[in-house]
């Protein structure tokens, strides 16, 4: 089969392919998703990971240059590099060779803040280059493989991540298990706030290992009714009860709170979206800092982003849930 790939690809290269990934929110559930909870998590389609693959010249092999960072890398930096091993993982997934290619990266996507940067890159890195090569991967292979990545940036990923930005669908997700994709009732808005404060995952990721290892069962505790709250929330979102859907991200966040993964930056920002009408408002992704998330009643969105700028946020993006169908 390996063989058979490689010929292919050789016979008919195309002369290049784009792919795109969205960034991604988590709505309820993280942290406890770790350890066996569902949580929630949508695409954020304002922000996006783009990656195209080139015909370079014979005998350069595969180099990705990543605008944003200004980086450049040979598939040899794989055992350290994440773009490098999204690389890797697809040549060896289809059995082909290193081929003679410039991959660029191009993002929108706020590193290290929550919104699933690292996914997406790898995402459409995975994406590009197998289309390149002749052989489109489905979502649910390129979402294995991006899975096999975040594990170097994150250590013990629970897979949300890869899953939504490889879905670009609304996901109920429980690691282990096929991820389901549900659909809003009506599409809402929701208000994304960054405290330009990073997060590494990994960081957060540990620090809550650490406390469940000092007091398993309170910690076990929350991450129960966290994973209560997430399966209200779904139904909350598929029913249409936004306001609903508001008190279960603040009772979410308070349990962040006790997990210790919240911050200064994340309680103003949160404090003064709830000050300006929002429903609800929580921390988004691993937390420590990075992004916030605020949903309310639609005339009071315009307010929401407004209050976010003055108190702090380094940039704030709104966007549509459930708007792709
Ligand atoms: C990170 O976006 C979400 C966490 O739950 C980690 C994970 O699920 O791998 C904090």
């Amino acid at each position: 089969m390996g063989v058979f790939r490689i010929r292919s690809a050789l016979s008919n290269p195309m002369m290049e392919t784009t792919a795109s990934s969205p960034g991604k929110i988590i709505l309820v559930g993280e942290h406890a998703v770790v350890y066996g909870q569902p949580a929630l998590a949508v695409p954020v389609n304002e922000v996006t990971a783009t990656a195209t693959v080139r015909s370079s010249t014979v005998g350069s092999g595969l180099i990705i240059q990543a605008i944003n960072l200004e980086q450049e890398l040979t598939l040899a930096q794989s055992a350290s590099e994440g773009l490098a091993r999204a690389a890797r993982l697809t040549l060896e997934h289809l059995g082909a060779a290193e081929p003679d290619v410039l991959i660029t990266i191009n993002s929108t996507i706020p590193p290290a803040s929550g919104l699933g940067s690292g996914a997406a890159v790898s995402a459409a890195i995975i994406r590009s280059l197998a289309t390149y090569l002749g052989f489109p991967l489905t979502n649910s292979e390129t979402s294995a493989l991006v899975f096999e990545v975040e594990k170097l940036y994150h250590g013990t990923p629970s897979g949300i991540d890869n899953t939504v930005v490889c879905y670009n669908r609304p996901v109920y997700f429980v690691r282990g298990s096929p991820p389901e994709i549900f659909h809003p009732k009506h599409s809402f808005s929701i208000v994304i706030g960054d405290t330009g404060v990073p997060s590494p995952t990994r960081d957060t990721v540990k620090a809550v290992r650490t406390k469940w290892e000092s007091n398993p069962s309170k910690c076990d505790a929350i991450f129960s009714e966290i994973g209560a709250i997430t399966q209200l929330a779904r139904s909350a979102i598929v029913n249409g009860d936004i306001l609903e859907l508001g008190v279960l991200l603040n009772r979410n966040q308070e349990l962040l709170e006790l997990l210790g993964v919240s911050s200064q930056e994340l309680h103003n920002l949160i404090t003064s979206a709830l000050d300006m009408g929002a429903f609800g408002a929580k921390l988004s992704g691993g937390g420590g800092g990075g992004n916030m998330i605020a949903i309310g009643p639609e005339d009071r969105i315009e307010a929401i982003r407004r209050s976010l700028l003055q108190a702090g946020a380094a940039r704030v993006i709104s966007s549509i849930i459930g708007s792709q169908g």
